[in-house]
């Protein structure tokens, strides 16, 4: 025999769930609204935005012939270990239409694959349609650290 308190009861569990599922995306459309509205208010800090020095690596990370993408504020950066084991670093913002430039260790060239622009090590830019050079940094090694640093205007 089915108690009558149970028959009532049984309806309210599913009317539960519809409601948490209802207001959990009420939440989410809420949040994905005022996510961008509070990141425009509060900004990020200034530090992030324009760094001057960053840590690009560590020492032993990049084997010869290498390249990452590093962090420099709040935009890319290109670390390079060349193939006779130089550091190089510059900007991976590619100056024709700003895609992320990257590092061919079988051409030993930094290569732009939204239209095939070229630059060379020192990051000029030698074919495809890139305007400019890429903005190159200054790379120190300290200790384990590979820092890297606008370089200063003369
Ligand atoms: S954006 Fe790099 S070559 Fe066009």
């Amino acid at each position: 025999m089915i108690n009558p308190s149970e028959r009532l009861s049984a309806p309210l569990p599913r009317r539960r769930f519809v409601e948490v599922l209802l207001s959990g995306g009420f939440l989410a459309t809420a949040a994905a609204f005022f996510y961008p509205v509070l990141r425009y208010l509060i900004p990020p800090k200034a530090s992030d935005l324009g760094a001057d020095s960053v840590v690009a690596g560590r020492v032993g990370e990049l084997k010869p012939n290498s390249g990452k993408i590093f962090r420099f504020g709040n935009r890319p950066g290109l670390l390079i270990r060349t193939a006779d084991g130089q550091y190089r670093a510059m900007s991976a913002t590619c100056t024709h239409l700003s895609c992320t430039v990257q590092y061919r260790d079988d051409l030993h060239e930094v290569w732009c694959a939204c239209h095939n622009g070229m630059y060379d090590l020192n990051g000029r830019n030698i074919s495809g349609p890139p305007p400019r050079p890429l903005e190159s940094y200054e790379v120190q090694v300290r200790g384990e650290e590979i820092f890297v640093r606008r370089r200063r205007e003369a």
